[in-house]
């Protein structure tokens, strides 16, 4: 196992035993609106569909770069233990809302939460962990004080509230089936819906419990754009080649939902003739009209044409640069092993298989 996903796993046993403790004592009524004795199944229904996406876990890539920062700049990890709950939280209510959005079939090796109980009881569960998190920042005011609490739940309201603007602008280029993206365009998507999300906020909150200047934010920020573009490329590729170490059920699944990749918007300046013409057909589709091998035709094609060869030199040039810019300015994340580790993160990000 590589070093990181050692450290990744470690993390998680810290995180989610918090995580647990708000998911096992989440009050859904305040005393004083009493609820009958045999209403108490419902309740434990609606826990258990709360519970889900937390209790999958995923790899916790997010809290794990938010608790090596702040150990990097030296303070404390179980003072941030909080704030890298509400962290990996918010990524199980997104993703809850996001399985939806995409019509989305597995998530983390099991049945979307959305296809197991419908979409209206999954929308419902994400809206009760979104609750959950703004309660576990609040919770932070006594451990951090006021000032450091105050500013991570600023930094939640702009991190999260730049996701959405990606997840909406990714939404509306895929509904107009928008066949004319370029890279930069593709970019545009990518950090709104992942870099910030993904590897600057994390990194940024971290940083913000253990002190950091304006200065050493903005750097953070500039970082989280070449590694978060990176891991959404790495994440892409990984959806047209394989089956995420079986994790997902269904290869090609960002071509059903007509998903605007790096790969795709190469494949589109690319393809020619005959090719093009068919490209054009199967994206015209909708999810449910697209036969599998109208899918794997397209994956295919970007074979043929070198969009797969092309995105992971994109991904592996935009970790180069993570790379160097992290050691040309990312000098004040520097306890050990705090540092080395975030840099094995870097390499795992660009190679993971899952
Ligand atoms: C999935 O993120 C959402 C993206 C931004 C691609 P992860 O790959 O980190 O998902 P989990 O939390 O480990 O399952
Ligand atoms: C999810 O992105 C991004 C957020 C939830 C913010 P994707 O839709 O690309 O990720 P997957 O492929 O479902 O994991
Ligand atoms: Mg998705
Ligand atoms: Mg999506």
């Amino acid at each position: 196992m590589s070093d990181f996903l050692l450290i990744l796993n470690r993390k998680k046993r810290l995180v989610f035993r918090e995580i647990e403790e708000y998911l096992q004592s989440f009050s859904f009524y305040p005393d004083y609106c009493r609820v009958a004795k045999r209403r108490f199944p419902l309740v434990s229904f609606h826990r258990q569909i709360v519970s889900d996406y937390p209790r999958r876990q995923g790899k916790y890539v997010r809290p794990t770069l938010l608790l090596l920062t702040t150990q990097a700049m030296g303070f404390s990890q179980k003072k941030a233990l909080k704030t890298a709950a509400a962290m990996q939280i918010s990524e199980d209510w997104l993703l809850i809302h996001d399985d939806i959005e995409d019509g989305s079939l597995s998530r983390r090796g099991k049945p979307t939460l959305h296809q197991l109980y419908g979409e209206e009881l999954a929308i419902n569960a994400g809206d009760a962990l979104h609750i959950l998190m703004w309660k576990i920042l609040a919770d932070n005011f006594p451990l951090v004080g006021y000032k450091k609490a105050l500013a991570v739940e600023d930094e939640f309201y702009r991190m999260l509230g730049r996701t959405a603007l990606g997840q909406t602008v990714e939404i509306k280029w895929t509904q107009e089936n928008r066949l004319d993206l370029k890279d930069s365009d593709i970019f545009f998507i990518l950090d709104g819906k992942t870099s910030y999300y993904t590897i600057a906020g994390p990194m940024r909150l971290g940083a913000i419990l253990a002190g950091a200047s304006e200065g050493q934010l903005n750097l953070l920020y500039q970082f989280g754009q070449y590694l978060g573009r990176c891991f959404q490329i790495r994440d892409d590729l990984l959806d047209l080649t394989s089956d995420f170490s079986g994790l997902k059920k269904q290869q090609g699944n960002d071509i059903y939902e007509g998903k605007r990749t790096i790969m795709l918007a190469h494949l589109l300046r690319s393809a020619k003739g005959e090719d093009r013409k068919n490209l054009l057909e199967i994206l015209a589709k909708e999810r449910d009209e697209k036969s599998k091998k109208e899918v794997f035709g397209v994956i295919e094609m970007m074979k043929k044409y070198g969009s797969f060869a092309y995105g992971e030199e994109l991904a592996k040039k935009l970790a180069q640069k993570a790379r160097d810019f992290f050691e040309r300015n990312l000098g004040f994340l520097a306890k050990e092993p705090a540092r080395s580790q975030i840099k094995t993160g870097i390499d795992f990000i660009l190679e993971r298989k899952y």
